[in-house]
């Protein structure tokens, strides 16, 4: 339905972000040299092979030949598709993706959906007015600081306040779209009537920031406690978390995610300087809100009731989770004690201890084997069966190689029975796209691939030669590649390799420039490239001249006057 993204997009968001900043939010890299390495997530490997080139920002593994930008290595790594990593790798720079539209259609179906989110955000903003202005805010306010809300963190999360009465908000924003969002409800005689009345308003905003939902809780004790908005064009409540857009705008990177229950929860811990927790929407965490916040952050810590419910609500979570547990991500558990939720408790006991029990929270790979034995007997050979027959499925989820061959470990010393029982484990490597080897210049460049792999490396040396000089006038393979180049490069000198490859994504120079690329020059100090490159360019345009000339001495006899002058220059 979306239309194309534009190129010069792609390119800017590639300067914008950084490939060491990607890579090394799920391969933990080190600083070695001018790059940054570590041991290769594409093939495995006891040595680092794996580097890349912030400079350049490409990256490229010795070992097994894989290489590309921040969006080949999404592409590779998270197995998305183009778009997807685009629009991964735009979130995370906090830029919207935008979309040539070259379809009437997708023109009117956009509008419509950007005119939705306008009205949503103007119903959060009168929300959000209501809570200053009108009458019925006294209370509201009152209820808040009881709550111990302050009102920088009420502004934070863009609390509101839907008034009594039935009319407020369709008189305010007087919009039948209203209705689409779910915001006002039809009446049996005709008309309508406002969902949120007499309510504090927590508005729920997507990744980006743009507000996709409501919740909102009464003031008192009647039912229902909270009411949230349906699902509509906007809102999906599995895709959402509660909290995420604002546990993501805080300054400086967030190294973990805590998830709670409840509106309140999130509020409170963000009082308590917490700013990191978010909420599932009053269902089962999904896989798709867990891989979410793993594109975020490497630990999430799922913070549930102790009681039963809370416990079933903690193993769906786990389940959910499995399925994107690669290596470097970790799922912790902690149980609040009776009668506590996160709300209560970092209000009865403060920050400190708060933190600590985050600190101490479970892994995933005891909370795992515990919840299990609660619910089965291991003391018998019958539970010990039940346990393997429930882990085994749960544990092939993992992806992540090493953490399934340790819980397979586990499991079989906890159920007493051979690893045999559990099937052989695949070569690691098995699904893992292997590449050919490197493909590193040959034994003897040709003189061509060499002036174009000193260029892909040092972009800036396209400023340091004549873009009309006579080097430009040779035929020779290769040639419309490197004018391409040169062009290219003369005008944006800062341009880095990984923006070079997606430009020529999918064209027909693509293969040619990615082998070139590979070839790592970075030994060579930059005033010796710039001498090398002067020097090729010079050869390109001595050997245009010599083959010209033979091209007017084969023809001698019938030269034109012109032809016969350029000769003679090229002669002297
Ligand atoms: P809780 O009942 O645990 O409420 O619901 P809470 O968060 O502790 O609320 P406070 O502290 O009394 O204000 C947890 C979550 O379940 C959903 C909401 O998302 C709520 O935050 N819920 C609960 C509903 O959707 N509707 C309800 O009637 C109750
Ligand atoms: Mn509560």
């Amino acid at each position: 339905m979306a239309g194309r993204i534009p190129k010069n997009f792609i390119d800017d968001l590639i300067s914008r972000v950084d490939i060491v900043d990607v890579i090394d939010r799920r391969v933990p890299l080190k600083k070695t040299g001018n790059n940054h390495s570590a041991c290769c997530p594409f093939h495995s490997e006891k040595t680092p092979s794996f580097t890349i080139s912030q400079q350049k920002q490409f990256f490229h593994c010795f070992g097994c030949g894989a290489h590309g930008s921040a969006i080949s290595f999404l592409m590779d790594y998270d197995h998305l598709s183009f778009v997807e990593a685009v629009e991964e790798l735009a979130s995370q720079a906090g830029v919207e993706v935008p979309r040539e539209e070259n379809d009437f259609v997708d023109q009117v179906s956009r509008k419509k959906v950007d005119g939705l989110y306008q009205l949503q955000m103007r119903a959060a903003e009168w929300f959000s007015e209501q809570l200053k202005s009108h009458p019925a805010a006294v209370e509201a306010i009152s209820y808040l600081k009881k709550r111990g809300v302050s009102g920088e963190v009420a502004r934070d999360y863009q609390l509101g306040l839907a008034p009594p009465g039935w009319s407020g908000l369709s008189d305010g924003l007087n919009d039948e779209r209203l209705l689409s969002l779910g915001l006002v409800i039809k009446k049996e005689g005709g008309g309508c009537y406002d969902r949120f009345r007499n309510r504090i308003i927590f508005p729920i905003r997507n990744r980006r920031g743009k507000v996709v939902g409501f919740g909102g809780r009464v003031l008192d004790d009647s039912l229902p406690k909270y009411l949230n908005s349906p699902e509509t064009e906007l809102y999906h409540k599995g895709s959402e978390l509660y909290g995420l857009y604002e546990a993501l705008s805080k300054v400086g990177r967030q190294q973990r995610l805590i998830v709670v229950e409840g509106y309140m929860d999130v509020i409170a811990l963000a009082q308590f300087g917490i700013s990191y927790a978010v909420a599932t929407l009053g269902t089962a965490t999904t896989a798709e809100q867990a891989g979410q916040m793993f594109r975020h952050v490497p630990e999430v810590v799922f913070c549930f009731d102790g009681d039963s419910a809370g416990k079933k609500a903690a193993w769906k979570a786990l389940e959910s989770a499995l399925s994107v547990l690669r290596d470097g991500r970790e799922i912790r558990f902690m149980l609040m004690p009776e009668g506590e939720d996160p709300d209560t408790l970092v209000r009865k006991e403060g920050l400190e201890r708060f933190e600590e029990r985050i600190q101490n929270a479970q892994p995933l790979s005891e909370y795992f084997f515990e919840y299990l034995a609660e619910s089965l007997d291991v003391n018998s050979m019958e539970g010990r069966a039940k346990l393997v027959d429930r882990a085994k499925p749960l544990i092939d989820k993992i992806p992540s190689d090493t953490f399934r061959k340790m819980m397979k470990e586990r499991l079989t010393k906890i159920a007493k029975i051979d690893s045999a029982f559990l099937g052989r484990e695949e070569d690691a490597n098995k699904d893992v796209n292997r590449r050919p080897v490197a493909n590193r210049l040959g034994q003897k460049p040709s003189a061509m691939r060499a002036t174009i792999t000193l260029l892909l490396n040092y972009p800036a040396l396209a400023r340091e030669i004549d873009l009309d000089g006579r080097w430009r006038l040779l035929d020779a393979p290769g040639m419309p590649l490197l004018r391409k180049l040169i062009e290219l490069l003369a005008v944006n000198p800062s341009i880095n390799l990984g923006q070079i490859l997606e430009m020529f994504r999918g064209q027909e120079e693509e293969k040619m420039i990615q082998k070139l690329a590979v070839a790592d020059l970075s030994v060579i100090d930059e005033k010796l490239a710039v001498d090398e490159f002067k020097a090729a360019i010079e050869n390109l345009g001595a050997r245009r001249d010599g083959m010209r000339i033979e091209q007017l001495l084969a023809k001698a006899d019938s030269l034109s006057e012109q032809e016969q002058a350029e000769l003679k220059q090229l002669l002297s």
